[in-house]
């Protein structure tokens, strides 16, 4: 008999997370929950979370649904629209469970239609936020129609970000969900208060998974799967132990009916198979020894938050992923419905 394959690691954070609001959050609390200590819940709820108050009001509750004793600490983040009010940014620095504000270009995905319309109208935001140490989280595509949207983040890179982070020195920014060379490289070029995030579908396809013998809309994401030229880029940063490179899953749910449509919506529910599929994917690169730095430091470290006391352990046994999960009544289909995981937390009561 062989030894089982084991490996165990300080407790991981998602840096970037779609929990949805009301019964949804029945099945996506704890499905994050039950692994991860800390997550940065995004604010593109339905209206948009704009102020401190309704930040602290969606964690209370989300904080109904975590597993009983996991501790779970959700970090809210603001929905930066064309008329924040910078004073808001001064209430938020002083709330340890808001930290940072989520920047969407107008129209950009899902539910970003109040995004910015131009960046110049935040300047006024964004020079609080420098001031006071606040993360500026992009969303880092453009929407003009001319662009193509296989390039849509490189030309947000050199027309948005590039001018403002000159114009901003102190600014603290993390490129969200990169998913192109061009993000690497520029994220490598920069001083380390620029950091980017990288979801674990991003690490294991790209566009070809999605078109070749037919659309397959559940892989449909934005900033949508790349050539592969893209994808081994992002492989390299996430394996190479640079710390501007960590964990976040992008995990978004949305019902079976609204994906499976002639309009499909954009977004792959990942969380719950995120740390075993980040596992099996450094894994099967020979990398094991870099994931506790991806998945459970760089992102504390680039936050200014405490690294977890807690261990997890995660062990090299197969599972089969459900076919789909249930957000209350509507059905969701998970990031590979009904394949086999190689990957699973040890001890878990889940599965
Ligand atoms: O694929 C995505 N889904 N990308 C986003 O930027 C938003 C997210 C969602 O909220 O569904
Ligand atoms: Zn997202």
């Amino acid at each position: 008999m062989t030894a089982a394959e084991l490996v165990t690691i300080t407790k991981p954070d998602d840096w970037h997370l779609h929990l949805r609001d009301e019964i949804a959050l029945q099945t996506t609390v704890p499905a994050t929950s039950r692994v991860f200590g800390r997550a940065i819940v995004m604010p593109n709820l339905r209206p948009p979370v704009t102020s401190v108050e309704m930040a602290l009001n969606y964690r209370s509750r989300i904080l109904k649904h975590e597993i009983p004793d996991s501790n779970f600490n959700p970090l809210m983040t603001l929905f930066l629209t064309d008329n924040l009010d910078p004073n808001e940014i001064v209430s938020l620095s002083n709330e340890e469970s808001v930290v940072a504000v989520k920047y969407y270009p107008a129209g950009a995905t899902t539910n970003s239609d109040t995004g910015v319309t131009n960046i110049k109208n935040v300047y006024p935001a964004i020079e609080k936020m420098a001031e006071l140490g606040v993360p500026l989280l992009l969303h880092g595509e453009v929407t003009e129609n001319q662009i193509d949207i296989f390039d849509r983040e490189k030309v947000f890179i050199e027309t948005i970000l590039a001018p403002l982070i000159e114009r901003y020195p102190d600014l603290k920014v993390i490129l969200e969900h990169i998913t192109t060379k061009d993000s690497v490289e520029f994220i490598e070029s920069q001083s380390s208060r620029i950091a980017g995030t990288i979801t674990i579908h991003h690490l294991l396809y790209n566009r070809n998974d999605m078109l070749v013998g037919g659309i397959k809309p559940h892989l449909y994401c934005l900033p949508v799967l790349k050539r592969n030229i893209h994808q081994s880029s992002l492989i390299r940063a996430a394996l190479g132990g640079n710390p501007k490179f960590f964990l976040g899953t992008d995990s978004a749910p949305h019902a079976r009916p609204e994906k499976e449509t002639s309009c499909g919506c954009a977004g792959i529910f990942s969380s719950p198979a995120a740390i075993e599929l980040y596992t099996q994917f450094f894994a099967e690169h020979n990398s094991l020894s870099r994931l506790e730095g991806f998945a459970s430091f760089f992102g504390a470290d680039f936050y200014g938050q405490p690294r977890n006391k807690e261990k997890i352990t995660l062990e090299r046994k197969s599972w089969r992923m459900p076919e789909q999960y249930q957000l209350g009544d509507v059905p969701t289909i998970p990031i590979m419905a009904g394949e086999i995981v190689n990957w699973q937390l040890k001890d878990s009561a889940e599965k």
